[in-house]
């Protein structure tokens, strides 16, 4: 049984790929001293990534770590890992970052690495989650925040919002109301995280006793 160890006064690093609206709802609970943690870096393996220039306005440190610039994917997972620790990283949330952790960065942040993930858990893991539950035809879908183990989006669950579907939905209007659910969602997630005491009991996350919402 894995007991939580990610404790207040952590350091967080973000990784994204994209927008950052995620990141952007977790700088905004910093700054409004709702998360007991400083985001330290946000890693980027996107150039591009609108999200990096979030982390810039936020006085928060963006890093871009491009898998192009690796022979193979374990260095290019050695090298975020690196950037993370070298910050004094604990707590690293998955924010949009559209690559699969490998092992280099799952031993290097074990039962520290968080993903939020655009549905109700375990259905629709994977890519366009809100299209697979408009063509599923489900009534409810919603938002996840899970510890990432080595599978796809299968890790213990740490939070979870719902969001009833529509009959006339489309998936960029589930989308939307699901991704205001996911901006609730993740600082919460993080506090639970933060506020320690918590364990992993097979596929259960079990929450401390000394979690307050
Ligand atoms: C979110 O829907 C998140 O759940 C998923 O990717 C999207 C990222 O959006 N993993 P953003 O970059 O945080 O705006």
């Amino acid at each position: 049984m894995a007991k939580g160890s990610v404790t207040p006064g952590s350091v967080i690093g973000v990784l994204i790929s994209g927008r950052g609206s995620n990141l952007q709802s977790l700088i905004d609970a910093q700054s409004a001293g709702e998360m007991p943690a400083r985001i330290a870096v946000v890693v980027s393996n996107r150039a591009d990534a609108p999200g990096l220039d979030l982390a810039r306005a936020g006085g928060i440190e963006a890093v871009v770590v491009s898998p192009r610039d690796f022979s193979d994917r374990d260095g290019f997972d050695r090298a975020i890992a690196g950037a993370l620790m070298d910050r004094g990283v604990t707590l690293v949330c998955l924010a949009g970052f559209m690559r699969v952790v490998g092992r280099p960065l799952l031993e290097a942040f074990p039962d520290a690495i968080l993903n939020i993930h655009p549905s109700l858990l375990p259905a629709f893991p994977g890519v366009d989650a809100q299209a697979q539950a408009l063509n599923h035809g489900v009534k409810v879908s919603g938002a996840t925040v899970h510890l990432v183990n080595g599978e796809l989006d299968a890790g213990p669950i740490v939070a979870q919002a719902a969001v009833l579907v529509n009959e006339d939905d489309t998936p960029e209007l589930l989308a939307r109301r699901i991704l205001v659910e996911e901006h609730r969602l993740y600082p919460l997630a993080v506090r639970i995280v933060l506020a320690g005491g918590w364990r992993v009991d097979g596929r259960r996350f079990v929450r401390g006793p000394g979690f307050t919402a």
